[in-house]
C-alpha cells in the first residue's frame, strides 16, 4: 500500500454523471469459461443500450491483455492480478456514469467478490454464463481448445486450470438452452428491475 498519498473529492460525482446520463451505471461482470459467450452476449447488450442512448463499455479478456495487462499471463498470480486491475478500471468507469460490461473468464470466486465488495452494493451484477465445456470445445471460436488438446496451452481454464463456479451470481444464463440474444435481454430486464436504465 502506498503511503503519503491523499484522496481528492472532485466536484463532480458520480451522481452527477448519473444524472447528465438519465441512468444508473455499475459493473456488470460476465464469468465464464472460454467460449461460453461472455463476449457475444456483451457485445449484444452494449449494442442495444447503445441505441437506446445510454453511456456503456465493454472491456474484454483479449483486448485488455493486448495493452493494459500484456505484462500478465494464465498463471494463478497473474490471473488474479488481471481481475485485479480491470475490478479498478470497471470502478473507474462506472464512477464516471457508465454501464461496464466486464467479460473475462475470472475463474476464481474469490477475486470476484473482491470487485464486488469494492463497489456500492447496487453497482454490481455478476452474470454467470454457464455452458458445459464439451460445448464451449464444439464451438471453439478461436480454434483455442483445438491447440490446447495439442498440449500447446498449458494452464487452460476448464481443462487443466480450475474454474470456480459462482454461487450467488444475480442472474445464470445458459448459453446451450437459449439463445446468446435471449440471454442478452433477459439481463436487460433485470437492469430495468434494478432501476439502473
Ligand atoms: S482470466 O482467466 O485471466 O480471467 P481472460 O478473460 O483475461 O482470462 O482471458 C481469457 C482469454 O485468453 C481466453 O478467451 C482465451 O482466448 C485466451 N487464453 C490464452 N491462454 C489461456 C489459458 N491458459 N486459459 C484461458 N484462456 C486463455
Amino acid at each position: 500500500m502506498s503511503t503519503n498519498l491523499t484522496w481528492h473529492e472532485t466536484s463532480i460525482n458520480k451522481e452527477d454523471y448519473r444524472s447528465k446520463n438519465n441512468h444508473s451505471s455499475g459493473v456488470i461482470w460476465l464469468t465464464g469459461l472460454s467460449g461460453s459467450g461472455k463476449s457475444t452476449i456483451a457485445n449484444i447488450i452494449n449494442q442495444k443500450l447503445y441505441q437506446k442512448g445510454l453511456q456503456t463499455y465493454v472491456l474484454d479478456g483479449d483486448n485488455v491483455r493486448h495493452g493494459l495487462n500484456k505484462d500478465l499471463g494464465f498463471g494463478d498470480k497473474d490471473r488474479q492480478e488481471n481481475i485485479r486491475r480491470i475490478g479498478e478500471v470497471a470502478k473507474l468507469f462506472a464512477d464516471s456514469g457508465t454501464i461496464v460490461l466486464a467479460s473475462f473468464i475470472s475463474p476464481f470466486r474469490s477475486d470476484r467478490e473482491q470487485i464486488r465488495s469494492n463497489l456500492e452494493e447496487n453497482d454490481f451484477i455478476e452474470v454467470f454464463v454457464s455452458c458445459p465445456l464439451e460445448e464451449c470445445e464444439k464451438r471453439d471460436p478461436k480454434g483455442i481448445y483445438k491447440k490446447v488438446r495439442k498440449g500447446e496451452i498449458p494452464s487452460f481454464t476448464g481443462i487443466d486450470s480450475p474454474y470456480e463456479e459462482p454461487l450467488n451470481s444475480e442472474i445464470v444464463v445458459h448459453t446451450d438452452q437459449e439463445s446468446e440474444e435471449a440471454s442478452a435481454d433477459r439481463i436487460i430486464e433485470l437492469l430495468q428491475q434494478k432501476s439502473w436504465i
